[in-house]
């Protein structure tokens, strides 16, 4: 059934016209109403400061906003706080410190719970540990792990300590990793021996090896023990965590840090092949993850459970697993595996289990779940939940409305929400408590932001007219930055409409008749596959980088499971001719060493040629519309004569991109 169901196509969208508003009873309780509109569009500034007393703050500030460098925004100037201590301590201090923060699952089915009373020991013993090592605020620390606790201790300790991390997701490559601790000149990495996934130990620190074989700022490697595998061991470097971490005092004092002092670095995919590393501060970032968590989801702290599924290596995992929730007092469950592993239930297990209230998940992963069948979660005791939520990717609305009907009990309020690694937090969604929903439909910017849809020469478009997203004002999340290229920060967001200020996002949208946004998909060459943002331009370098491809294109084409697959054609060399399957393969198992498998193309055709414009752009449509056809079917090469075929038709029907 999920056959037609896909993609961003606005064909597709606007099939559902239905509105769902919340029930009176959940609207009286919600933790927002309508007035939290009222009271943004009021004073913007005012809005934002009152948000961020939210936190504690050690030394108020004296400005909510400084924007007379735009784009380099300054929130909650001359104030400082300790994010860690926000997220942690003052929870224990307020008398909670016997409350679940963490409700950890383990793939094989082990389990930890952790107080904030032990999140705090255990923060204070990582921060103490690597006090030890060396490191001194303003350092960077790269962390390569999978979902297990001690990777968030150790975004916690950075943040206690004033160091900067950033995360690498372990499903990239040893490649990857190589190149984001060089960007960022990080000392130290962070890793596990290994990983479980999909029911098996996986190694993770050879990757690690390495990448820090050619990484010489690297002055140790730290070693948490995961699945017990054999890992080979540079002395001096190497340390475990056990043999460091654990003969720690579990005391240590924060130190307040400047609202603007970095907190992360978290690298995108961009347009060009090499990633941007996205940065974030303290204050202002803190604020709207905390704001927005609250609000959007309704946590409410003394009752609620809420599990986020994202990885802590993409940016929900960072404002959505640890600084909104924890700085909201959540109880929360993060689960290290993979969903169908050893059944597909088991998502639906683990909410009954841990009675799940608030669910936040991928389309990705609803559109599996709709092919694995509604008899699975019909299994389960779901009715704990009360608020879903959706973040990658647009959700087509027969994927919204399996996920109410299937996971909600026709009875949730479903929150598609909107945004990005750059704006640190979410920015258009609806508010459950107040919001009529509309399958497909990202709504409206949450107060205090503001997001238009624009022509292309800036200008608004009317209702029912579609266009670019921008957001024309500065928000406290917002990136501050591309590490190390303030060029590159500027061209990239700022450039396209400089002349009216607006930011950026890459996105198209369109609104409907009601003035609600949705949104389209990219318009640049960013392919979203999954939830996760890849750039065609990547994986294409990836491709030349082998020595049989003499030239590779690279498009993503409409998958009904994931957003968009990756379709690559190559031109082979002179002397490689052959591209049966083994040189197939070989290229997509290259792209995956490259990159990491969730680079690796659907579909590598084989090409003696590629279409170009007069003046030399590849005609990405043409291929596209190639790559979509379904005459192709799923078969990974292709008779170069039947690409050919397709190509010169597309030609013919004048397709052209110049
Ligand atoms: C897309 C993930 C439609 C969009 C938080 C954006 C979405 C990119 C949605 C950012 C949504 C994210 N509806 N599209 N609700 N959420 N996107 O940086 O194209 O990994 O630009 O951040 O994902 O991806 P990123």
């Amino acid at each position: 059934m999920t056959e037609q169901s896909q993609g961003p196509a606005l064909d597709n969208l606007l099939t559902e016209s239905r509105t769902f508003p919340p029930s009176d009873e959940f609207a009286a309780a919600a933790n927002a109403g309508p007035d939290l509109y009222a009271a943004a569009d009021a004073d913007r500034e005012a809005f934002w400061a009152t948000q961020a007393e939210r936190l504690h703050w050690d030394t108020k500030w004296d400005r909510v906003l400084d924007w007379s460098d735009a784009p380099f925004a300054k929130w909650f100037v001359g104030g400082k706080l300790n994010v860690a201590y926000n997220c942690v301590d003052r929870h224990v201090e307020s008398g909670h410190g016997d409350q679940v923060a963490i409700h950890w699952e383990g793939e094989p089915g082990d389990t930890r719970t952790i107080t904030y009373s032990d999140l705090l020991a255990e923060v204070s013993k990582t921060a103490n540990a690597l006090t030890e090592l060396g490191l001194q605020t303003g350092d960077r620390v790269a962390i390569y792990m999978p979902m297990v606790p001690e990777a968030i201790f150790s975004m916690l300790a950075c943040a206690r300590l004033g160091l900067t991390h950033s995360v690498v997701f372990g499903g990239f490559s040893a490649e990857a990793l190589r190149s984001r601790i060089e960007d960022a000149a990080a000392k130290l990495v962070i890793t596990t021996d290994g990983q479980y996934r999909r029911g098996k130990p996986a190694p993770l620190k050879p990757a690690v090896d390495e990448a820090v074989a050619q990484t010489p700022t690297i002055e140790h490697v730290l070693v948490v023990k995961r699945t017990d595998t054999e890992v080979a061991w540079t002395e001096g470097r190497d340390i475990w965590w056990n043999d460091l971490v654990d003969k720690q005092s579990d005391q240590h004092t924060p130190e307040a840090f400047d609202s603007e002092h970095p907190l992360y670095i978290l690298y995108t995919s961009g347009t060009t092949g090499k990633p941007k590393g996205i940065l974030h501060t303290s204050g202002g970032y803190l604020t709207q993850a905390s704001y927005t968590h609250f609000n959007v989801f309704d946590l409410k702290p003394d009752s609620d459970v809420y599990w986020c599924t994202a990885d802590i290596g993409w940016v929900t995992g960072h404002s959505y697993i640890v600084y909104g929730p924890l700085s909201n007092r959540v109880t929360q469950v993060v689960y290290e595996g993979t969903p169908n592993t050893p059944h597909e239930g088991r998502h639906w297990e683990i909410v009954q289990k841990y009675k799940v209230s608030i669910y936040y998940t991928a389309p990705t992963l609803i559109r599996t779940f709709m092919k694995w069948g509604k008899d699975i979660p019909a299994k389960y005791d779901l009715s704990s939940l009360r608020v879903l939520g959706s973040v990658g990717e647009p959700i087509n609305p027969e994927a919204w409305i399996w996920y109410r009907e299937n996971v909600g009990a026709n009875r949730t309020p479903i929150v598609d929400t909107w945004w990005q690694t750059e704006t640190g937090s979410i920015m258009i969604s609806p508010l459950p408590g107040v919001t009529a929903t509309k399958p497909g439909s990202a709504q409206k910017a949450l107060p205090g932001i503001s997001a238009k849809v624009v022509d292309d020469q800036g200008k608004e478009v009317p209702h029912g007219g579609g266009g670019y997203l921008v957001l024309d004002q500065p928000w406290p999340g917002m990136l501050r930055g591309i590490w190390g290229d303030n060029e590159r920060y500027r061209d990239t967001y700022w450039s396209r409409f400089a002349e009216q200020g607006f930011y950026f996002a890459g996105d198209g949208a369109k609104y409907d008749n009601d003035g609600d946004i949705w949104l389209l998909g990219r318009v640049d060459d960013v392919m979203n596959v999954s939830g996760h943002r890849i750039s065609t331009t990547e994986v294409e370098s990836a491709l030349v980088s082998h020595p049989t491809v003499a030239e590779a294109a690279v498009v993503g084409a409409t998958d009904p499971t994931t957003g968009q697959g990756i379709v690559a054609f190559v031109i082979l060399r002179g002397d490689a001719v052959d591209g049966g399957e083994d040189a197939v393969k070989a290229l997509r198992d290259h792209v995956a060493k490259e990159i990491g498998p969730i680079a690796k193309p659907r579909q590598v055709m084989v090409v003696p040629e590629l279409p170009k414009t007069r003046s030399g752009k590849i005609m990405r449509r043409l291929l596209r519309d190639v790559a979509e056809n379904r005459s192709i079917g799923d078969v990974t090469t292709l008779a170069d004569s039947t690409v050919m075929d397709l190509i010169s038709q597309g030609l013919n029907k004048g397709s052209s991109e110049d």
